[in-house]
């Protein structure tokens, strides 16, 4: 009986095989590389694996990071459901092995070798007579085992078979890890717009003050209106413009947030504009920018009233023909996008001061609307005093407290100036005046 170890070949070291096979293990590599979907992926290597090499089953283990041990995540026909409750210990069995030494394993009779173990046969009732094992490897990583078994018609597996199916396993590593990003992006994607919501997902306030801004962003959002919120930070502008998107016809495309002063001019222009491949030392991809990835939603430019002059004018451009070039490119890229502003500054003021462009002043101030700080609105405290309550509670796993004492909320509501702030946190009394106007009604 044969028994062979050899160390992993490069995948396109293979010798032998038939044109027929490579050109299978060729089309069926593409097939990989284009399943984002992990159990997608898992069950398509599987059922190709045993295709491939020609074989009466085939199984998938993965190593568990945390013990070492192997995951039957996947087995072909009626063993699967019991496969998935086996764990291989370190270095235990045929796939153990492979494991152990990131080399592949054929056993051509496994009864006559001791590295088999009978464990996976006696739970399943499946009777494995060869085993062609080989690593999964990422960087180097051993992450888990293919294994095929019993060869068709009772041939024998090879040196040939062995080389496909290493060949294989080599796309195989490579489809995992880009299928586990793709799913952590997605799990990660997943959180934050859960915490966005939890953030700005409740607008609280029966105030006139508050009613009066919601009235006027409710009216907008209708629109595709560029809208300029005024206020200072922390009254909820951003919330604001996160509502109009969300009551507007754009709410189920994406709402984009960039902050203008964040980020260094030139970053911020890339993050924007996006780049083209070699646009500048690093640049080795395209990357597309904000903008483009904000097609068909609404692109929410926090805090315009500190930006450059240099950038003014780009973000002019923008405004004007929703058209602008990625950074180092010449083919114009045009958008259908609605424009949120927010500052905190005087934006007249600034244009009368000549730092910021007049021309770009008139093409945000389509519809402005101011909101008040809590101060000119006290008798929305204790609903938010409640509502940021509540929500501390929870998240510090604590029974919620409400119905805060009748006194200590009129000493809330009666102290004598506030930052607007409604930032979450301690409330924080203002040592600063500053008288603020009505809310303006939107001009349309
Ligand atoms: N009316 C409101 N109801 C509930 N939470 C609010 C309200 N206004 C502001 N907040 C909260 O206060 C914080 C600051 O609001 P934000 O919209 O970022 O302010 P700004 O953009 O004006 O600086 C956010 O966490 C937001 O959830
Ligand atoms: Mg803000």
């Amino acid at each position: 009986m044969r028994t062979s170890e050899v160390e992993p070949r490069p995948p396109f070291s293979v010798s032998s095989p038939s044109s027929a096979r490579l050109a299978s293990l060729i089309e069926i590599s593409r097939l990989l590389i284009s399943a984002v979907d992990l159990d997608h992926l898992l069950s398509l290597i599987l059922k190709t694996s045993s295709q491939l090499v020609g074989s009466e089953d085939s199984s998938l283990l993965l190593l568990d990071p945390a013990t070492q041990e192997l995951v039957f995540v996947m087995a072909q026909g009626s063993v699967s459901a019991k496969l998935k409750m086996v764990r291989l210990k370190p270095g235990e069995g045929i796939a153990g092995w492979v494991v152990q030494h990131g080399k592949p394993l054929l056993v051509n009779d496994v009864e006559r070798d001791s590295r088999f173990t009978s464990k996976v046969d006696k739970m399943t009732g499946f009777r494995t007579k060869a085993i062609l094992a080989v690593p999964l490897q990422d960087h180097g990583r051993t992450i888990g085992v293919i294994e095929v078994l019993n060869p068709d018609k009772d041939r024998k597996f090879n040196e040939e078979d062995r080389e496909l199916l290493t060949a294989f396993a080599a796309h195989a590593a490579v489809a995992i890890r880009n299928a586990r990003l793709v799913t952590s992006i997605k799990e990660a994607n997943r959180y934050l717009q859960a915490e966005i919501d939890e953030r700005y997902g409740t607008l609280i306030g029966k105030s006139a003050g508050i009613r009066t801004v919601v009235k006027a962003a409710r009216k907008v959002a209708e629109t595709s209106a560029t809208v300029l919120l005024l206020g200072e930070t922390g009254v909820g502008k951003e919330m604001f413009a996160r509502s109009i998107h969300s009551w507007s016809p754009r709410a189920s495309k994406p709402f984009v947030a960039v902050n203008c002063v964040a980020l260094a001019e030139g970053l911020l222009e890339t993050e924007l504009f996006g780049h083209e491949k070699g646009a500048f030392t690093g640049a080795h991809q395209m990357k597309k920018g904000l903008l483009e990835l904000a097609q068909g939603g609404t692109v929410f430019l926090d805090e315009i009233g500190d930006t450059k002059p240099e950038f003014q004018a780009k973000l002019l451009r923008v405004l004007q023909t929703h058209q602008f070039e990625r950074v180092g490119g010449t083919v114009p890229i045009t958008v259908d996008i609605r424009f949120i502003a927010a500052t905190n500054k005087a934006l007249e003021a600034a244009v009368h001061a000549g730092s910021f462009r007049k021309d770009l002043f008139f093409r945000l101030n389509v519809v402005t609307i101011t909101v008040l700080p809590l101060r000119e609105r006290k008798e929305d405290i204790p609903a938010l005093v409640n509502f940021f309550l509540e929500r501390y509670c929870r998240d510090m796993k604590r029974p919620p407290k409400r119905n805060r004492p009748k006194r200590s909320r009129h000493r809330l509501q009666r102290h004598a100036d506030w930052r607007p702030c409604i930032t979450p946190g301690p409330p924080v009394p203002c040592l600063r005046s500053s008288a603020q106007e009505s809310p303006d009604q939107p001009r349309h």
